[in-house]
């Protein structure tokens, strides 16, 4: 069974959205009186915006209503959101767009699987809303990565079985969530914490198609 498409996680593999989630989530630390690091931020990573405010909360050992939960995690969106709508083409990552041209000039379907829900406006602030067949993102799905729904509504979308389909995920919540999907997954970052995807490299710089067939030829052994 060949590849015959990619499915891309967007923050962290597409751009780098990362500081801005931080920046937006120690706004609201600092206001509520809870010691957030950069740290802390990993532990974030892939996770959906309410499991994120959770997962502050108990690094702060508080607790707090339902209502006041949504009031605050509305509160950091819309703090985001003023980050993200200045972001400008010249964020999408080194070596993305080359790798989806050689994609699509080797007739790859490519999708987005993001577990977040901002994925229209920043594909549409860095200018690339165009460039996938599909988008699989917060807004349609209901269960987080490390379930696999948003990458089997992906493969769905495009009409691929996942078997065919490879995910590049920079999370460990989204690389368990791609090979739940029973996708091959390469990692985006280090070997060290991303220790279950079938292959890691450092950023899409570091991918062609030659390499994605060396891969999958390896990870099928
Ligand atoms: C993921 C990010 O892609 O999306 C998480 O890695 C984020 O950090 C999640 O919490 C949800 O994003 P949003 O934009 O819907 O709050
Ligand atoms: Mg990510």
């Amino acid at each position: 069974m060949q590849i015959t498409a990619c499915i891309f996680d967007l923050d962290g593999v597409i751009v780098d959205t990362a500081r801005y989630h931080f920046l937006a989530w120690k706004r609201l630390t600092d206001q509520l009186g809870i010691l957030f690091t950069e740290e802390d931020n990993e532990r974030l990573k892939g996770v959906s915006r309410m499991a994120s405010l959770e997962i502050i909360l108990e690094i702060g050992n508080r607790r707090l209503d339902e209502n006041r939960k949504q009031e605050y995690a509305t509160l950091k969106n819309n703090w985001y959101i003023e980050y993200i709508k200045k972001m400008t083409p010249d964020e999408i990552l080194p070596g993305c767009l080359p790798f989806i041209k050689e994609l699509r000039n080797a007739n790859f379907r490519i999708a987005i699987g993001s577990a977040s829900k901002n994925t229209p406006m920043i594909l549409e602030r860095v200018g690339i809303q165009g460039l996938f067949d599909a988008v699989a993102d917060g807004n349609i799905i209901s269960k987080a990565k490390p379930d696999p729904e948003v990458f089997l509504k992906a493969a769905e979308m495009i009409g691929v079985k996942p078997g065919n389909c490879v995910v590049f995920e920079d999370a460990v919540a989204g690389v368990q969530a791609a090979l739940n999907a029973g996708m091959l997954c390469i990692g985006i970052g280090s070997p060290k914490i991303l220790t279950e995807a079938h292959f890691v490299v450092s950023g899409l710089s570091e991918m062609n198609l030659a390499k994605l067939r060396i891969i999958e030829n390896d990870a099928r052994l």
